[in-house]
């Protein structure tokens, strides 16, 4: 069975004062429900010594092992101050730093190799879901993003459609199933079905402790990535009481 996750992606926000919010978490850990915070690098070392039982991963991380890459981040470095994951392909990275498929699936590989799980981003534009193009979109990132030697021990997916992200929009339980169902299909046709059995899949885009119940209880929805609610105790807490006590999909 997929143990269910909720991941708090941090984005730019947080400074030492924030820790305290992470702390107020620690009772959380507890439960059936695995709970990760991805704070700004700039938090990890101390928020993984503070042994709240939160699970501490990186936003972002360079795919070279080490070198000349000013302000970069190794998947290593990040492993070594405390991080056991590492996003990958956000849209805001795809976005704002142009990093492509390839790219992703790089960074992907060099965070294995670090001994880092990933959570892996994909997910359409208003655009590509207005054309009608969200499968076929999905589908190429997927095998663009994917590296082969992919399991449920070292991968989770994550749909965030872009439109959805930090807008209050979101999806009908309706579309997040479709596209769920969709990538497990896609999963399983290229690693068979007990590997994309094992993957979980969590849903990302603008999901709060009002919304939180009704998408966990989406079919193949393993839980969610969570940006602006994740980043106070108060808003993050009931959302991970609703993943616990969400039925299994
Ligand atoms: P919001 O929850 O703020 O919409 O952000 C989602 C997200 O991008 C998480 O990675």
């Amino acid at each position: 069975m997929r143990r269910k996750m909720a991941a708090g992606n941090w984005k730019m926000n947080g400074t030492q004062v924030s820790l305290a919010e992470l702390a107020a978490l620690q009772g959380m850990a507890q439960g059936t429900v695995e709970t990760l915070i991805c704070p700004p690098a700039t938090l990890i070392y101390a928020a993984a010594g503070l042994k709240t039982g939160i699970t501490i991963g990186a936003q972002d991380c360079h795919s070279a092992e080490s070198g000349a890459h000013t302000g970069d981040l190794s998947a290593g470095m990040l492993a070594d101050a405390g991080a056991a994951y590492v996003i990958t392909g956000h849209s805001e990275r795809r976005q704002d730093h142009g990093e492509s498929d390839a790219d992703i699936a790089a960074k992907t590989k060099a965070a294995w190799a670090a001994g880092l799980k990933v959570i892996l981003c994909v997910g359409e534009s208003l655009e590509q879901r207005e054309d009608g193009t969200t499968l076929e979109v999905l589908a190429a990132q997927l095998k663009g993003s994917v590296p082969d030697g992919s399991t449920g021990g070292n991968l989770v997916i994550a749909y965030e459609p872009i439109w959805a992200i930090g807008t209050g929009k979101v999806p009908t339980a309706q579309q997040i199933g479709e596209v769920h169902r969709f990538l497990r299909t896609e999963l399983a046709s290229r690693f068979g079905d007990d590997i994309a059995g094992g993957v979980r899949l969590l849903y990302g885009g603008s999901v709060k402790a009002s919304n939180a119940a009704e998408i966990f209880a989406v079919p193949d929805v393993d839980g969610a990535l969570v940006g602006g609610a994740s980043l106070k105790a108060s808003d993050f807490m009931p959302i991970v009481s609703a993943l616990n006590a969400a039925p299994n999909t």
